[in-house]
């Protein structure tokens, strides 16, 4: 097992990463000296699948669960699922000691986040990532919240789970297409702050698409680390966390245009960012052969790297930018690439350069 710390003063915690971990989650909470009850919130898919395994583990330590099931998918993260959450969790008797596991992927992790935030004005909770992109990403940094028909993560919180587990097992039954999705931010890692990391992505890609477990435990803890370092120095996001934003300015647009149903959320900022590297070719001088790099890794990832839009569409997509709440003052400002490993965030990008690098078919 390895484990990554998020340094974060008082609000500090561990992210464990390794096999088999699911049967050790009550002896890893017995550690944060916490109430006897809790409640696990998971989705359709998963609950099926590892709910029991966690529960066993749990009761194992002492500690009593109830299972809370919400329906698997984007639409889950709602303010509805949010109310009948609180009306479980009541009827469950949880109270201020009480804690919230969130045993899922992003979509199970940013909802349940956004319940223990809130419910009693915050109760402890346990990050139980089980998709890539939870593991290396959306487990990590406190970002919790739901979506409004407005658009996604509208409302929400900073708020820090207690403890991340990352139980590699689980990811043995995710189908594919979110695996390779998940593939998407790990190379956004390599991208943004490590060139050795996108390096090995390089070498190492054909075990990681074969689920390797060392590749992946090695991987996985080498992502959280990177989110950790960026977290641990700006947790609310008024500098370098923006950079974890690469290619999402696209690829959020490209999601909210096509309405959430044609690309899942790695395969949009695949597209975004080879997009945004092509950009940062004209602006940014990031070098030819860097972004013929990044194309061909997204490319062999399995993962989409150029979309072709009418005009009616582009014209949405550039309003939906606009839209974007990264946006300040009407400005659409992008994290640019200098080479592979190096960023910089809150460049200003014409809108005329941005059809060019959405429609180069490789
Ligand atoms: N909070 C953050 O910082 C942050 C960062 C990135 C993304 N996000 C959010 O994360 C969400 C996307 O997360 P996601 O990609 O994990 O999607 P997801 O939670 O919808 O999971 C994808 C699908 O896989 C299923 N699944 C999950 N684990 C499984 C397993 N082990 N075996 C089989 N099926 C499994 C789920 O039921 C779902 O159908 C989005 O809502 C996004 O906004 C949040
Ligand atoms: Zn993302």
């Amino acid at each position: 097992m390895r484990t990554v710390k998020v340094p974060l003063g008082d609000r500090s915690y561990s992210i464990r990463i390794g096999r088999n971990l699911l049967c050790r989650l009550g002896a890893e909470c017995q550690r944060l000296e916490l109430g006897k009850r809790c409640a696990i919130i998971s989705d359709r898919n998963v609950a099926p699948r590892y709910a029991t395994v966690a529960r066993r583990a749990l009761s194992a330590a002492g500690f009593e669960s109830v299972l809370v099931t919400v329906p698997a998918g984007e639409p889950a993260k709602s303010l509805a699922n949010v109310h009948s959450c609180y009306n479980q969790l009541a009827a469950h008797r949880l109270e201020r000691k009480s804690f919230v596991v969130a045993l899922g992927g992003g979509v199970v992790g940013d909802l349940a986040g956004f319940v223990a935030a809130t419910y009693l004005r915050g109760v402890a909770f346990v990050q139980v990532p089980t998709t890539l992109l939870a593991q290396v990403d959306s487990s990590v940094g406190g970002k919790v919240g739901v979506n409004l028909e407005a658009g996604k993560n509208l409302v929400g919180a900073f708020y820090q789970p207690r403890l991340v587990v990352c139980d590699l097992d689980t990811l043995g039954s995710l189908p594919d297409r979110e695996f390779r999705a998940g593939l998407a931010e790990v190379i956004k890692y390599g991208i943004i702050y490590d060139a050795a990391l996108f390096k090995r992505l390089e070498r190492d890609l054909p075990r990681l698409l074969r689920r390797d477990a060392k590749t992946l435990a090695d991987v996985i803890a080498r992502c959280c680390a990177i989110k950790a370092e960026i977290v641990g120095q700006d947790e609310t996001e008024n500098g370098l966390r923006a950079i974890l934003n690469f290619g999402h300015t696209i690829g959020h647009a490209l999601e909210t245009i096509s309405s959430y149903g044609k690309f899942l959320h790695g395969e949009a900022i695949s597209i975004g960012q080879v997009a945004t590297a092509r950009i940062s070719a004209k602006l940014t001088a990031l070098p030819e052969h860097d972004v013929t790099r990044i194309a061909r890794l997204f490319e062999r990832a399995g993962l989409p790297t150029h979309t072709r839009l009418k005009s009616t569409q582009l014209a949405r997509l550039l309003d939906a930018m606009k839209l974007d709440k990264k946006v300040s003052d009407g400005e659409i400002r992008f994290v640019l690439a200098r080479r592979v490993g190096e960023v910089v965030a809150g460049q200003k990008v014409p809108g005329t350069l941005i059809e060019p690098a959405l429609d180069i078919a490789q």
